[in-house]
């Protein structure tokens, strides 16, 4: 599909496809840089989707990685791809809930979670499992996007067609269900002017999209054009935040 020998794929050849989530990859490094995961650490990737970023987190801090994903086809695809780049060894993946996570308590030394919450209506009930398999003094990073100041959102964005399917709450509320399901909050930094910028050049689409070879319309659709200049529009007007935060899990 690209005009590469199947067995020369690397990590960045997929990179416009499976890191799905607000600036991409250079989001991704600067959130392995702020997790502090070391290599002795297994870690789990709640919400992995297609496993971009849980293959670079192992891959960049060395640890071993465990993804889950509510989408069985997510995870088909996911563990193909693991396989095609040779990393079987050190990412897994399984389908899973968020809500329902099929791990013992304590199983994990960190948890990674990068923009699944918006479809998670239930958000206490994720965040008291994501804090129930992690190890007392543990560390989660969340990548998450919000609400903001304005209702209502414009639809369709990238993670749903509709307000049937969004869930967002503001920053601070986010804060207070983070911290009632047992964490402390230890880094708190509001991306959303990054991401402001990210989106900054996108235009309202006009006749046919050009589509790239490879893009996440393959993930959220031929309308991405669409999603993207009305996330460009939610952000430009306080409709929607974005939240970056490690928390640790209270107890020793
Ligand atoms: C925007 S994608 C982000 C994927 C990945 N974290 C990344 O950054 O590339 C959101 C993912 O969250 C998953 N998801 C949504 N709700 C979930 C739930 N309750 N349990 C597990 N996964 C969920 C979706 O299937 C989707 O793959």
């Amino acid at each position: 599909m690209l005009g590469k020998d199947l067995s020369q794929v690397t990590p960045d050849d997929l990179q416009p496809v499976d890191e799905f989530h607000i600036r991409g990859d250079v989001a991704t490094r600067e959130l392995i840089e702020l997790s502090g995961f070391t290599p002795e650490m297994h870690i789990l990737d709640v919400g992995c989707g297609i496993g971009g970023s849980t293959r670079r987190l192992s891959a960049q801090a060395g640890c071993r990685v465990t993804g889950i994903d509510l989408s069985e086809d997510y995870i088909d695809t996911a563990i193909r791809l693991t396989d095609l780049l040779n990393m079987q060894d050190s990412v897994d993946f399984h389908a899973a809930s968020a809500l329902e996570l099929p791990f013992d308590d304590d199983a994990f030394g960190g948890v990674w979670s990068l923009q699944m919450n918006m479809n998670v209506e239930d958000k206490l009930g994720w965040l008291l499992e994501t804090c129930r398999v992690l190890k007392p003094g543990g560390r989660a990073v969340l990548y998450e996007v919000c609400g903001s100041r304005n209702e209502p959102l414009y639809f369709p964005v990238p993670w749903a067609q509709d307000d049937s399917m969004s869930y967002l709450v503001p920053p601070a509320a986010f804060r207070e269900v983070i911290e009632s399901a047992g964490f402390d909050v230890e880094v708190w930094n509001d991306k959303t002017d990054l991401a402001r910028r990210a989106f900054a050049d996108v235009q309202e689409p006009t006749g046919d999209p050009d589509l790239p070879v490879l893009g996440v319309y393959m993930l959220v659709g031929n309308d991405i054009k669409t999603k993207a200049y009305n996330l460009r529009r939610n952000l430009e007007e306080d409709r929607v935040s974005l939240i970056e935060t490690v928390v640790i899990k209270r107890g020793t």
